[in-house]
Protein backbone atom coordinates (compact mmCIF):
# COMPACT_ATOMS: atom_id res chain seq x y z
CA UNK A 1 0.00 0.00 0.00
CA UNK A 2 1.50 3.56 -0.85
CA UNK A 3 0.09 6.84 0.23
CA UNK A 4 0.52 10.53 -0.49
CA UNK A 5 1.10 11.07 3.39
CA UNK A 6 1.57 9.06 6.21
CA UNK A 7 0.80 10.46 9.66
CA UNK A 8 2.00 7.56 12.38
CA UNK A 9 2.10 6.60 15.97
CA UNK A 10 -0.29 9.44 17.10
CA UNK A 11 -2.83 10.11 19.32
CA UNK A 12 -6.11 10.30 17.22
CA UNK A 13 -8.60 12.37 18.95
CA UNK A 14 -12.25 11.22 16.91
CA UNK A 15 -15.48 9.68 16.89
CA UNK A 16 -13.82 6.72 18.46
CA UNK A 17 -11.97 8.15 21.55
CA UNK A 18 -8.60 8.37 21.64
CA UNK A 19 -6.22 5.62 20.16
CA UNK A 20 -2.83 5.74 19.10
CA UNK A 21 -2.80 4.84 15.08
CA UNK A 22 -1.69 5.72 11.80
CA UNK A 23 -3.39 8.23 8.93
CA UNK A 24 -2.85 7.07 4.91
CA UNK A 25 -4.22 10.01 3.50
CA UNK A 26 -4.27 9.95 -0.56
CA UNK A 27 -5.69 12.43 -2.77
CA UNK A 28 -6.15 15.17 0.28
CA UNK A 29 -8.65 12.29 2.00
CA UNK A 30 -7.97 9.53 4.16
CA UNK A 31 -7.93 6.20 3.01
CA UNK A 32 -6.57 4.32 5.85
CA UNK A 33 -7.25 4.47 9.55
CA UNK A 34 -4.70 1.87 11.20
CA UNK A 35 -1.61 0.33 11.91
CA UNK A 36 -0.39 1.00 8.70
CA UNK A 37 3.42 -0.86 9.45
CA UNK A 38 4.14 -1.84 6.25
CA UNK A 39 3.20 0.71 4.29
CA UNK A 40 5.24 3.74 2.19
CA UNK A 41 4.13 7.00 1.11
CA UNK A 42 5.68 9.86 -0.39
CA UNK A 43 5.41 12.00 3.18
CA UNK A 44 6.36 10.44 6.45
CA UNK A 45 5.35 12.18 9.68
CA UNK A 46 6.03 10.85 13.14
CA UNK A 47 3.88 12.06 15.72
CA UNK A 48 4.34 9.74 18.72
CA UNK A 49 3.89 12.08 21.68
CA UNK A 50 1.70 14.19 19.37
CA UNK A 51 -2.61 13.96 19.76
CA UNK A 52 -3.83 14.53 16.74
CA UNK A 53 -7.27 16.70 16.05
CA UNK A 54 -9.63 16.92 13.26
CA UNK A 55 -8.48 20.02 11.41
CA UNK A 56 -9.92 23.04 13.85
CA UNK A 57 -12.56 25.54 12.40
CA UNK A 58 -12.50 29.24 13.37
CA UNK A 59 -15.85 30.72 11.84
CA UNK A 60 -15.25 33.92 13.06
CA UNK A 61 -12.39 36.19 11.04
CA UNK A 62 -11.94 39.67 10.15
CA UNK A 63 -9.61 39.50 7.11
CA UNK A 64 -10.34 43.22 6.06
CA UNK A 65 -9.79 42.95 2.54
CA UNK A 66 -10.74 44.85 0.00
CA UNK A 67 -10.08 48.13 1.43
CA UNK A 68 -8.40 48.15 4.83
CA UNK A 69 -5.42 45.86 3.95
CA UNK A 70 -3.12 48.43 6.28
CA UNK A 71 -4.93 46.15 9.30
CA UNK A 72 -4.76 42.57 7.41
CA UNK A 73 -5.18 40.98 4.29
CA UNK A 74 -6.26 37.53 3.30
CA UNK A 75 -2.65 36.03 2.86
CA UNK A 76 -1.47 37.46 6.15
CA UNK A 77 -4.73 36.69 8.21
CA UNK A 78 -4.54 33.20 6.76
CA UNK A 79 -1.30 32.73 7.11
CA UNK A 80 -1.75 33.67 10.67
CA UNK A 81 -4.71 31.01 11.18
CA UNK A 82 -2.29 28.08 10.02
CA UNK A 83 0.94 29.22 11.96
CA UNK A 84 -2.09 28.65 14.80
CA UNK A 85 -3.40 25.27 13.71
CA UNK A 86 -6.38 26.39 12.18
CA UNK A 87 -7.21 25.07 8.60
CA UNK A 88 -10.71 26.74 7.76
CA UNK A 89 -11.93 29.97 8.52
CA UNK A 90 -15.17 32.15 7.55
CA UNK A 91 -14.40 35.50 6.79
CA UNK A 92 -16.55 38.55 7.85
CA UNK A 93 -18.30 40.71 5.59
CA UNK A 94 -17.25 44.17 6.68
CA UNK A 95 -14.63 45.02 4.21
CA UNK A 96 -14.93 47.72 1.76
CA UNK A 97 -16.48 47.94 0.29
CA UNK A 98 -18.81 45.13 1.86
CA UNK A 99 -19.54 41.88 0.92
CA UNK A 100 -22.57 42.46 -0.12
CA UNK A 101 -23.17 41.60 -3.55
CA UNK A 102 -22.60 38.27 -5.37
CA UNK A 103 -19.68 40.84 -7.21
CA UNK A 104 -18.33 41.32 -4.05
CA UNK A 105 -18.02 37.93 -3.34
CA UNK A 106 -16.34 36.81 -6.71
CA UNK A 107 -13.87 39.33 -6.26
CA UNK A 108 -12.88 37.60 -2.33
CA UNK A 109 -12.61 34.10 -3.77
CA UNK A 110 -10.38 35.51 -6.36
CA UNK A 111 -7.98 37.34 -4.56
CA UNK A 112 -8.64 34.45 -2.09
CA UNK A 113 -6.93 31.66 -4.82
CA UNK A 114 -3.12 30.90 -4.34
CA UNK A 115 -2.91 33.37 -1.57
CA UNK A 116 -4.84 32.08 1.49
CA UNK A 117 -3.34 29.15 3.79
CA UNK A 118 -6.78 28.05 5.12
CA UNK A 119 -10.18 26.59 3.42
CA UNK A 120 -12.36 29.55 3.64
CA UNK A 121 -15.87 30.79 2.89
CA UNK A 122 -17.34 34.39 2.95
CA UNK A 123 -20.10 35.82 4.54
CA UNK A 124 -23.08 38.08 2.91
CA UNK A 125 -23.43 41.00 5.21
CA UNK A 126 -27.34 41.07 5.17
CA UNK A 127 -28.66 44.93 4.55
CA UNK A 128 -32.57 46.49 4.31
CA UNK A 129 -31.06 46.71 0.67
CA UNK A 130 -30.23 43.65 -0.43
CA UNK A 131 -32.59 41.13 1.67
CA UNK A 132 -34.86 40.42 -1.38
CA UNK A 133 -31.61 38.76 -3.06
CA UNK A 134 -30.41 36.64 0.17
CA UNK A 135 -32.04 33.61 -0.42
CA UNK A 136 -30.32 33.36 -3.32
CA UNK A 137 -27.30 34.38 -2.69
CA UNK A 138 -26.54 32.87 0.19
CA UNK A 139 -26.43 29.34 -2.00
CA UNK A 140 -23.42 30.88 -4.25
CA UNK A 141 -19.97 29.09 -3.85
CA UNK A 142 -17.53 29.86 -1.53
CA UNK A 143 -20.61 31.57 0.63
CA UNK A 144 -20.77 31.16 4.74
CA UNK A 145 -24.70 32.38 4.72
CA UNK A 146 -25.81 35.31 6.00
CA UNK A 147 -24.19 38.04 8.77
CA UNK A 148 -26.23 40.88 10.30
CA UNK A 149 -24.98 43.50 12.54
CA UNK A 150 -27.33 44.56 14.86
CA UNK A 151 -25.63 47.11 16.13
CA UNK A 152 -22.78 49.52 15.15
CA UNK A 153 -19.56 48.26 15.20
CA UNK A 154 -16.10 48.51 12.90
CA UNK A 155 -17.45 49.31 9.54
CA UNK A 156 -21.17 50.16 8.28
CA UNK A 157 -23.02 47.22 8.19
CA UNK A 158 -26.00 47.90 10.59
CA UNK A 159 -29.78 46.24 10.49
CA UNK A 160 -30.97 48.62 13.72
CA UNK A 161 -34.58 47.90 13.31
CA UNK A 162 -36.86 45.17 13.36
CA UNK A 163 -38.43 45.32 9.54
CA UNK A 164 -35.19 45.08 8.29
CA UNK A 165 -34.16 42.42 10.37
CA UNK A 166 -37.61 40.42 9.61
CA UNK A 167 -36.79 40.88 5.70
CA UNK A 168 -33.32 39.58 6.19
CA UNK A 169 -34.87 36.49 8.33
CA UNK A 170 -37.20 35.81 5.75
CA UNK A 171 -35.75 35.54 2.89
CA UNK A 172 -33.13 32.55 3.18
CA UNK A 173 -32.75 29.35 5.12
CA UNK A 174 -29.61 28.43 5.77
CA UNK A 175 -28.00 29.42 9.74
CA UNK A 176 -27.87 32.97 9.83
CA UNK A 177 -25.00 34.27 11.80
CA UNK A 178 -25.87 37.49 14.10
CA UNK A 179 -23.68 40.38 16.14
CA UNK A 180 -26.70 40.71 19.02
CA UNK A 181 -26.12 44.48 20.45
CA UNK A 182 -29.24 46.55 19.95
CA UNK A 183 -28.51 49.83 18.31
CA UNK A 184 -31.08 51.98 19.89
CA UNK A 185 -29.84 51.06 23.35
CA UNK A 186 -25.87 52.23 22.10
CA UNK A 187 -27.09 54.97 20.55
CA UNK A 188 -29.36 56.07 24.10
CA UNK A 189 -26.28 55.32 26.58
CA UNK A 190 -23.40 57.18 24.13
CA UNK A 191 -23.11 60.06 25.84
CA UNK A 192 -21.63 57.63 28.98
CA UNK A 193 -18.27 57.98 27.12
CA UNK A 194 -17.55 61.54 27.02
CA UNK A 195 -14.39 63.66 27.40
CA UNK A 196 -12.12 61.56 30.40
CA UNK A 197 -13.82 57.77 29.47
CA UNK A 198 -11.35 55.16 29.55
CA UNK A 199 -11.91 51.39 27.93
CA UNK A 200 -13.10 50.34 31.70
CA UNK A 201 -16.33 51.68 30.65
CA UNK A 202 -17.11 50.06 27.27
CA UNK A 203 -18.96 47.41 29.16
CA UNK A 204 -20.78 50.00 30.68
CA UNK A 205 -21.98 51.40 27.73
CA UNK A 206 -22.53 48.56 25.60
CA UNK A 207 -24.25 47.20 28.84
CA UNK A 208 -25.88 43.60 29.46
CA UNK A 209 -29.18 44.99 28.63
CA UNK A 210 -27.86 46.04 25.22
CA UNK A 211 -26.81 42.17 24.50
CA UNK A 212 -29.71 40.65 25.78
CA UNK A 213 -32.43 43.60 24.00
CA UNK A 214 -31.07 42.47 20.66
CA UNK A 215 -30.94 38.98 21.76
CA UNK A 216 -34.70 38.58 22.43
CA UNK A 217 -35.08 40.46 19.43
CA UNK A 218 -33.64 38.23 16.76
CA UNK A 219 -34.86 34.82 18.67
CA UNK A 220 -38.79 36.21 18.32
CA UNK A 221 -38.19 36.72 15.06
CA UNK A 222 -36.04 33.62 13.97
CA UNK A 223 -38.87 31.70 15.99
CA UNK A 224 -41.72 33.46 14.06
CA UNK A 225 -40.09 32.71 10.68
CA UNK A 226 -38.58 29.10 11.56
CA UNK A 227 -35.27 30.34 10.73
CA UNK A 228 -32.10 29.03 12.32
CA UNK A 229 -29.85 31.29 13.79
CA UNK A 230 -26.38 31.33 15.24
CA UNK A 231 -25.56 34.22 17.87
CA UNK A 232 -21.67 35.03 17.58
CA UNK A 233 -19.63 36.06 20.28
CA UNK A 234 -22.06 35.40 23.52
CA UNK A 235 -20.67 37.30 26.35
CA UNK A 236 -23.50 37.43 29.10
CA UNK A 237 -25.16 35.11 31.90
CA UNK A 238 -28.22 36.72 30.82
CA UNK A 239 -28.40 35.46 27.28
CA UNK A 240 -27.24 32.17 27.56
CA UNK A 241 -29.89 31.78 30.02
CA UNK A 242 -32.28 32.65 27.71
CA UNK A 243 -30.95 30.83 24.80
CA UNK A 244 -30.82 27.49 26.61
CA UNK A 245 -34.37 28.17 26.06
CA UNK A 246 -34.62 28.48 22.67
CA UNK A 247 -31.73 25.54 21.25
CA UNK A 248 -34.13 24.03 18.76
CA UNK A 249 -33.09 27.11 16.91
CA UNK A 250 -30.49 28.96 18.05
CA UNK A 251 -26.97 27.59 18.60
CA UNK A 252 -24.22 29.94 20.21
CA UNK A 253 -20.50 30.90 20.01
CA UNK A 254 -18.04 31.58 22.59
CA UNK A 255 -14.58 33.22 21.92
CA UNK A 256 -11.19 32.38 23.43
CA UNK A 257 -11.41 36.42 24.78
CA UNK A 258 -14.57 36.20 26.66
CA UNK A 259 -13.21 32.77 28.52
CA UNK A 260 -9.91 34.07 29.57
CA UNK A 261 -9.74 37.66 30.00
CA UNK A 262 -11.99 39.21 32.51
CA UNK A 263 -13.09 43.27 33.24
CA UNK A 264 -11.56 45.45 35.14
CA UNK A 265 -8.32 43.48 34.66
CA UNK A 266 -7.54 43.53 31.18
CA UNK A 267 -8.57 47.05 30.54
CA UNK A 268 -6.23 48.03 33.61
CA UNK A 269 -3.64 46.03 31.84
CA UNK A 270 -4.47 46.72 28.30
CA UNK A 271 -6.73 49.37 27.85
CA UNK A 272 -7.93 50.04 24.50
CA UNK A 273 -6.31 46.89 23.44
CA UNK A 274 -9.01 44.70 25.32
CA UNK A 275 -11.36 46.73 24.10
CA UNK A 276 -14.02 44.61 21.07
CA UNK A 277 -17.73 44.43 20.66
CA UNK A 278 -18.79 42.78 22.24
CA UNK A 279 -17.03 43.74 25.53
CA UNK A 280 -14.92 41.90 27.86
CA UNK A 281 -16.89 41.54 30.83
CA UNK A 282 -16.53 40.75 34.24
CA UNK A 283 -15.76 37.24 35.91
CA UNK A 284 -19.40 36.50 36.37
CA UNK A 285 -20.02 36.48 32.96
CA UNK A 286 -16.90 34.56 32.33
CA UNK A 287 -17.89 31.90 34.60
CA UNK A 288 -20.89 31.48 33.13
CA UNK A 289 -19.26 31.38 29.71
CA UNK A 290 -17.41 28.43 31.37
CA UNK A 291 -20.64 26.70 32.76
CA UNK A 292 -22.09 26.69 29.36
CA UNK A 293 -19.31 25.43 27.70
CA UNK A 294 -18.99 22.31 30.65
CA UNK A 295 -23.23 21.91 29.55
CA UNK A 296 -23.46 21.99 25.94
CA UNK A 297 -25.26 25.46 25.68
CA UNK A 298 -21.97 26.87 23.71
CA UNK A 299 -22.07 24.96 19.95
CA UNK A 300 -18.73 26.48 19.10
CA UNK A 301 -15.26 28.45 19.65
CA UNK A 302 -14.52 31.07 17.27
CA UNK A 303 -12.26 34.23 17.47
CA UNK A 304 -13.70 36.99 16.02
CA UNK A 305 -9.81 37.55 14.84
CA UNK A 306 -10.23 42.19 13.91
CA UNK A 307 -6.82 43.32 13.53
CA UNK A 308 -6.48 47.02 14.36
CA UNK A 309 -2.85 48.47 13.90
CA UNK A 310 -1.07 50.04 17.06
CA UNK A 311 -1.75 53.25 15.71
CA UNK A 312 -5.38 52.93 15.62
CA UNK A 313 -5.38 51.74 19.27
CA UNK A 314 -3.13 54.11 20.69
CA UNK A 315 -6.01 56.61 19.59
CA UNK A 316 -7.04 56.24 22.82
CA UNK A 317 -10.87 55.14 24.03
CA UNK A 318 -13.39 55.77 22.41
CA UNK A 319 -11.55 56.65 19.31
CA UNK A 320 -9.98 53.38 19.28
CA UNK A 321 -11.40 50.72 17.34
CA UNK A 322 -12.96 47.70 18.72
CA UNK A 323 -11.25 44.41 18.08
CA UNK A 324 -8.34 41.83 18.38
CA UNK A 325 -6.84 39.62 16.41
CA UNK A 326 -7.19 36.00 17.81
CA UNK A 327 -6.30 32.92 15.10
CA UNK A 328 -2.89 32.08 15.54
CA UNK A 329 -3.30 32.26 19.37
CA UNK A 330 -6.61 30.55 19.62
CA UNK A 331 -5.87 26.72 19.99
CA UNK A 332 -2.94 27.36 22.22
CA UNK A 333 -5.10 29.56 24.42
CA UNK A 334 -7.91 27.24 24.75
CA UNK A 335 -5.18 24.18 25.05
CA UNK A 336 -3.74 25.84 28.16
CA UNK A 337 -7.62 25.84 29.47
CA UNK A 338 -7.80 22.01 28.24
CA UNK A 339 -4.37 21.55 30.99
CA UNK A 340 -5.79 23.59 33.57
CA UNK A 341 -8.63 21.13 33.83
CA UNK A 342 -11.73 23.53 32.43
CA UNK A 343 -12.76 21.30 29.63
CA UNK A 344 -11.87 18.12 28.29
CA UNK A 345 -9.58 17.88 24.53
CA UNK A 346 -12.69 16.18 23.19
CA UNK A 347 -14.96 19.03 24.28
CA UNK A 348 -12.65 21.18 22.50
CA UNK A 349 -12.50 19.16 19.16
CA UNK A 350 -16.39 19.16 19.90
CA UNK A 351 -16.42 23.04 19.39
CA UNK A 352 -13.99 22.92 17.30
CA UNK A 353 -14.31 20.91 14.08
CA UNK A 354 -17.78 18.47 14.76
CA UNK A 355 -19.53 21.95 16.41
CA UNK A 356 -18.87 23.72 12.96
CA UNK A 357 -19.68 20.88 10.97
CA UNK A 358 -23.10 20.41 12.90
CA UNK A 359 -24.37 23.80 12.46
CA UNK A 360 -22.90 24.98 8.99
CA UNK A 361 -22.73 21.52 7.50
CA UNK A 362 -19.29 21.74 5.95
CA UNK A 363 -18.93 19.45 3.14
CA UNK A 364 -16.82 16.36 3.72
CA UNK A 365 -14.54 17.77 6.89
CA UNK A 366 -14.23 17.68 10.29
CA UNK A 367 -14.05 14.21 10.89
CA UNK A 368 -11.06 11.85 11.05
CA UNK A 369 -12.69 9.25 8.87
CA UNK A 370 -12.27 7.70 5.94
CA UNK A 371 -13.39 9.66 2.84
CA UNK A 372 -13.53 13.01 4.44
CA UNK A 373 -10.80 15.92 3.62
CA UNK A 374 -7.82 14.86 5.48
CA UNK A 375 -7.53 18.57 7.76
CA UNK A 376 -5.65 17.95 10.74
CA UNK A 377 -4.19 20.24 13.95
CA UNK A 378 -1.57 17.95 15.16
CA UNK A 379 -0.88 19.67 18.94
CA UNK A 380 1.48 18.64 21.54
CA UNK A 381 -0.01 18.92 24.97
CA UNK A 382 2.78 19.03 27.00
CA UNK A 383 5.03 22.29 25.08
CA UNK A 384 5.23 24.96 27.04
CA UNK A 385 4.96 27.89 24.83
CA UNK A 386 4.91 31.95 25.72
CA UNK A 387 3.05 33.87 22.99
CA UNK A 388 5.01 37.31 21.67
CA UNK A 389 3.64 39.90 19.84
CA UNK A 390 6.90 39.28 17.68
CA UNK A 391 5.57 35.91 16.49
CA UNK A 392 1.92 36.98 15.36
CA UNK A 393 1.98 36.88 11.44
CA UNK A 394 -1.30 39.18 11.78
CA UNK A 395 -0.48 43.03 10.34
CA UNK A 396 -1.84 44.04 13.46
CA UNK A 397 1.86 42.72 15.21
CA UNK A 398 0.18 42.46 18.80
CA UNK A 399 -1.93 40.12 20.62
CA UNK A 400 -3.85 40.27 23.89
CA UNK A 401 -2.20 37.43 25.32
CA UNK A 402 1.34 38.48 24.31
CA UNK A 403 2.92 37.07 27.55
CA UNK A 404 0.70 34.14 28.51
CA UNK A 405 2.84 31.18 29.11
CA UNK A 406 0.65 28.27 27.79
CA UNK A 407 0.72 24.64 28.00
CA UNK A 408 0.07 22.73 25.02
CA UNK A 409 0.15 24.16 21.51
CA UNK A 410 -0.49 23.44 17.72
CA UNK A 411 3.25 21.88 15.89
CA UNK A 412 1.39 20.95 12.26
CA UNK A 413 -1.60 22.34 10.15
CA UNK A 414 -2.72 19.57 7.47
CA UNK A 415 -5.14 20.72 4.85
CA UNK A 416 -6.60 18.50 2.36
CA UNK A 417 -3.21 16.28 3.04
CA UNK A 418 -0.84 19.31 2.59
CA UNK A 419 1.05 20.37 5.35
CA UNK A 420 1.40 24.06 5.29
CA UNK A 421 2.50 24.57 9.06
CA UNK A 422 4.79 22.88 11.07
CA UNK A 423 6.93 23.42 14.21
CA UNK A 424 5.95 27.31 14.45
CA UNK A 425 6.67 28.15 10.39
CA UNK A 426 4.43 28.01 7.42
CA UNK A 427 5.49 25.16 4.99
CA UNK A 428 4.89 24.81 1.15
CA UNK A 429 2.60 27.38 -0.46
CA UNK A 430 -0.61 28.65 -0.34
CA UNK A 431 -3.55 25.75 -0.64
CA UNK A 432 -6.61 27.26 0.88
CA UNK A 433 -9.72 26.60 -1.02
CA UNK A 434 -13.37 27.42 -0.93
CA UNK A 435 -15.16 25.20 1.80
CA UNK A 436 -18.61 23.44 0.38
CA UNK A 437 -21.78 23.07 2.35
CA UNK A 438 -23.71 20.05 2.19
CA UNK A 439 -26.96 22.62 1.81
CA UNK A 440 -25.95 24.20 -1.30
O1 LIG B 1 -14.79 44.08 18.25
C1 LIG B 1 -15.21 43.87 17.13
N1 LIG B 1 -14.45 44.09 16.04
N2 LIG B 1 -16.46 43.43 16.98
C2 LIG B 1 -17.03 43.37 15.77
O2 LIG B 1 -18.19 43.07 15.70
C3 LIG B 1 -16.30 43.76 14.56
C4 LIG B 1 -14.86 43.63 14.77
C5 LIG B 1 -14.06 44.31 13.68
O3 LIG B 1 -14.36 44.07 12.52
O4 LIG B 1 -13.15 45.05 14.01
Amino acid sequence: MHFDLIIRHGTVVNQNGRTVTDLGIRGGKFAAIGDLGAATADQLIEAKNLHVLPGVIDSQVHYREPGLEHKEDLATGSAAAALGGVVGVFEMPNTKPNTDSPAALADKLTRAKGRMWTDHAFYFGGTNENADHLAEWENLPGCAGVKVFMGSSTGNLLVADDAALERIIAHGHRRMAVHCEDEPRLLERRSLIGPGATAHLHPEWRDVETALRATKRLVALAVKHRRRVHVLHVTTAEELEFLRQHKDIVTVEALPNHLTLAAPECYDRLGTYAQMNPPVRDDRHRQALWAAIADGTVDVLGTDHAPHTRAEKDLGYPQSPSGMPGSQTFVGVMLDHVAKGRLSLERFVDLTSAGPQRIFGLAGKCRIALGYDADLTLVDLKKQHTITDGEQASRAGWTPFAGMTCTGWPVGTIIRGQQVMWDGALVGTPVGAPIRFSEC
